[in-house]
Formats: C-alpha cells, structure tokens, sequence
C-alpha cells in the first residue's frame, strides 16, 4: 500500500549506488523526489533503473545538473523541504589534479546551500561525507571531532589521497558556510558502502568489497587490515532518520561492522565455499593508511538502530552481480 504523501525533496548524484538505492527508499516512504544527473553530451543515458522504480512515474522528477556549473541545481532544489547532496567526483586514478577535484566539490556545494537558503522552502540539508575525512592515527577510536589531516595527506599520497583531501575540506567548507548563513546542514561520515544495488554497474565500493572474489583491479580501494563496512540501506535510512529528526546536528558516523582482513577472508569462505578459488589465491595489496576503529555512538545515541550485518551486505552484493552475469 503508498505511504502517505510526504514533501518534496531533491537527491543529487540520483545515478551512483548510494544515491539510486536514496531515491527508492525516499519513494517507497512517500516522499516526491527531483534528483540530479550529469548529461554526457555523447551519450544517451539510460535511466530505466530509476524511471521503473515504484512511485516513479508520479513521484520522481529527473534534471541535469553537474558540478562543474553550480547554478544547474538551482532548479532540482526549488520548492523542496529536504536536500540530500550526495553527488562527488569520485576519481580513484587521478586523471584530474587534486586541487580541480578539490575546487569543483567546493564550488558546487556552497552553489547548493546558496540554492537552498534562497528557496526559502529547504529546512535542513543532509551531505553525504566519508570515513576518509576523519582518518585517525590507528592508535585510538575516532569520533565525529576527528579531521583528516590534509597536509599529512599530501606529504604521504596514499592511494585515493585526492579523494580524501576534497572529501574533508569540502565536508569542512560546507559546515562553515551553514553556520555563517544559518543553514540547518546534518553530514553523514559512512565507511564501506556494501549491499544490493539497483544501478546496471557494479558500484565501485561493491566492487572494492568483493575484491577477494572478484580478483584485483588497480583503480579501487584496497582492503585496509580492519575493514569497516555499513550496509546500503542502513547509510540510505541514517540519512533519512537525520533528516527527519528535529534534534539532528552536526556530524555522524555510520559504520556498523568492523573485521579484520584474514576474518574477512574466513567468513568468505565458509559463507560462499563456491569461491574457494578465488579467495584463497587471493593476496593482500594494501595501499591504504592504517584506520582507526570509528565510533557511531553518536548516530547510535540519537536513537538509530542498524538493521544489517556482514552476511545481508555480502548475500546482497552477490546476489545482484549474478543477477547481472558478473558472476
Ligand atoms: N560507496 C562508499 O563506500 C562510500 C563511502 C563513504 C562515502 N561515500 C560518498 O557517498 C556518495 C555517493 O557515492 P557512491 O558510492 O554512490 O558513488 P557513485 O556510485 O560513483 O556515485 C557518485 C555520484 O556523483 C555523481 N557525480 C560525479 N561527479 C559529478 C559532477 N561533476 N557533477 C554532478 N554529479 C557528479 C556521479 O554521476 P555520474 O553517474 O555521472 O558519474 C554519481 O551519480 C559520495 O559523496 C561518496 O563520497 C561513499
């Protein structure tokens, strides 16, 4: 049976994994969503995957927007009570600078809070963040006071290093511009993103999760030796709970299981004895700093609940990829 009807609110990045999987769940609740694609000038996208979903033909209102021009959200955010901003260049092989990366992700979300203060309808704007903007020294348990620090990024360069330098100052940019314009801005710091997907690729943090399977690939992220994942619909409800939620404020990390590599390993293999194979000939490559524990007390406190653990986030992955011959 529909949900009662709930307001409008916009998505952006409605193609990626998080942000398809957003806009299901938003529908499903009852909420209207206009959500935001890039248009690629040389190729007709096809967004059945979205289009088809439950609701969407009442309820779903697709625009293009990109980054790169601020101002083309401008329309998706008009008239909404809510603002998911979930859209990043994601660039794990650096065909752009870090500093391109860095500027474009600043420029487009302050064009987002300066779209949501003039609409005058948005009450609170909830940003999707990363576990790599609270990067600890592996000798503690980080907590959402945590922050990557940026300059030791640069010195180092591990893998993905401009992936978690934009992530941390544009997380940091966007707080201090919401305070200053007294814009009601909530940000979700989730780590591993694994599941079930909806989008015809598999995600790039699926695929990262699967590696031990799937085999390597040079240009995703490596198991680190604790691996922290959160399941898909647990990120997408922890959103949606922040928005929702009149005592929300600030910061909250969204991790719901933490397991060591070589556990990770056994766990496969007793789950999924069809790989065998391909998990014990598997062979660590890390290029990935040592992470501390994260800590969703916070998240936890203000009355969230996870509802998924490591067997529905790996049984879903597997599930999807079979069902499109990955395999
Ligand atoms: N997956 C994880 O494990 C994980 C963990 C922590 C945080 N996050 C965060 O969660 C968010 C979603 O990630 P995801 O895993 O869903 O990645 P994804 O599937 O790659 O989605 C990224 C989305 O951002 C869009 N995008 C990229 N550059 C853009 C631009 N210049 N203008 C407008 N849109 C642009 C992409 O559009 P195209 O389809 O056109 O490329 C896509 O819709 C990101 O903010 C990411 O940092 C993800």
């Amino acid at each position: 049976m529909e949900q009662e009807k709930k307001g409008k609110v916009c998505v952006t990045g409605g193609s990626g994994y998080l942000g398809s999987w957003m806009i299901m769940k938003l529908l499903q609740l009852g909420y209207s969503v206009n959500t935001t694609i890039r248009s690629h000038p040389d190729l007709k996208r096809d967004v059945s995957y979205l289009t088809n979903l439950p609701n969407a033909p009442e309820r779903l209102h697709i625009f293009n927007a990109d980054l790169h021009k601020p101002e083309s959200f401008n329309i998706a955010i008009e008239g909404c009570i809510g603002v998911f901003h979930v859209a990043h260049p994601i660039d794990f092989e650096d065909k752009e600078t870090e500093e391109t990366i860095t500027q474009r992700s600043i420029d487009g979300i302050i064009g987002i809070l300066q779209a949501c203060l003039e609409s005058q309808t948005v009450k609170r704007v909830v940003y999707t963040s990363s576990a790599a903007t609270v990067l600890g020294d592996s000798s503690n348990i980080v907590d959402e006071s945590s922050w990557t620090d940026v300059d030791l990024i640069r010195t180092l360069k591990p893998f993905a290093s401009s992936y978690t330098i934009s992530k941390t100052l544009t997380e940091k940019a966007a707080l201090k511009f919401a305070e200053k314009n007294g814009i009601d801005l909530v940000t979700v710091i989730p780590t591993w993103i694994n599941g079930p997907f909806i989008t015809p690729q598999i995600p790039g943090s699926v695929r990262s999760s699967l590696e031990m399977i799937l085999g390597h690939q040079s240009n995703i992220i490596k198991y680190p030796p604790i691996v922290p994942f959160v399941h898909v619909d647990d990120v997408t409800n922890a959103h949606i709970f922040l928005l929702e939620n009149p005592n929300a404020k600030g910061r909250y990390i969204c991790s719901a299981v933490e397991i060591t590599r070589e556990k990770l390993a056994q766990f496969l293999l007793t789950r999924y004895p069809e790989f065998q194979k391909q998990i014990t000939e598997y062979t660590w490559t890390s290029r990935e700093l040592k992470r501390s524990s994260l800590s969703s007390k916070k998240l936890l406190e203000t009355g969230f609940k996870y509802k998924y653990g490591l067997e529905e986030m790996f049984d879903g992955a597997i599930d999807c990829c079979k069902q499109r011959d990955m395999l």
